[in-house]
């Protein structure tokens, strides 16, 4: 159940089925902004604007190859807006994340999880009082982000799944950064029981990742480059 000083808004991209994730706080009006797309970043800003919020941080959960990050951007509506990445992301941010950090959001404390394997750099946000966790391409609806591409391991996928995201509480809502089949949230519980990969052995898992032989995302020789820039190339 979300708590009442928790102000929380999920929004798609349908181009790049990319959730973007908005958390103010009732009480400050400070908020921050988990991946926004830059293609939608006046329909984010409008929405900040007409709720009355001050973006303080713009946070990738990891740097991303599909879509190119709006927050850089968002920088330049709200100078004091700090970009956010993991410590070890490679990619250029204001603030970098390292396991365990907390940021603070007016009354929001958002604990920071290292949870590499679909990149080296990836974050799992969780809101313990609001029990809630948002998981980038760790975890999805069902399934999982690919293994393929700049510094993934499925074994450290699987790791860190099992470690920081399913340790959690199993009625802990949980939100990605993509969806491909209509879904929008989940539970820890339910994906611990459903996931047709995370459910497996590790061996069967690492078996299944390498065999989905998945095209190259479209984007990827332009976002990837400017998402290690915060989206804005010089
Ligand atoms: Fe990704």
């Amino acid at each position: 159940m979300v708590k009442s000083n928790l102000i929380f808004r999920q929004l798609f991209d349908s181009d790049t089925s990319t959730y973007t994730y908005l958390l103010g706080c009732e009480k400050t009006k400070d908020a921050m902004i988990i991946e926004p797309v830059l293609e939608c970043v006046a329909r984010d800003l409008k929405l900040v604007n007409e709720l009355g919020l001050n973006l303080i941080y713009g946070v990738n959960t990891h740097v991303h190859t599909d879509h190119t990050t709006g927050t850089g951007q968002i920088k330049k509506s709200f100078p004091n807006c700090k970009s956010v990445l993991g410590a070890n992301s490679g990619g250029k941010a204001d603030l970098y994340l390292n396991d365990g950090d907390k940021l603070l959001v007016g009354d929001l404390t958002v604990e920071c999880r290292h949870t590499p394997g679909h990149t080296l750099g990836c974050f799992t946000f969780v809101l313990h009082e609001d029990r809630i966790a948002f998981t980038g391409d760790a975890v999805f609806v069902r399934g999982c982000g690919r293994t393929d591409l700049h510094h993934s391991c499925a074994k450290t996928l699987y790791h860190s799944v099992h470690s920081k995201i399913f340790s959690l509480p199993s009625d802990y809502k949980l939100y990605p950064a993509h969806d491909y089949k209509g879904m929008s949230v989940t539970t820890v519980g339910e994906e611990k029981v459903y996931n047709p990969r995370l459910t497996k052995t590790v061996d069967e898992f690492v078996q299944i990742m390498s065999n989905l032989k998945l095209d190259l995302p479209r984007r990827i020789d332009i976002s990837y480059p400017a998402n290690l820039m915060c989206g804005i190339q010089d």
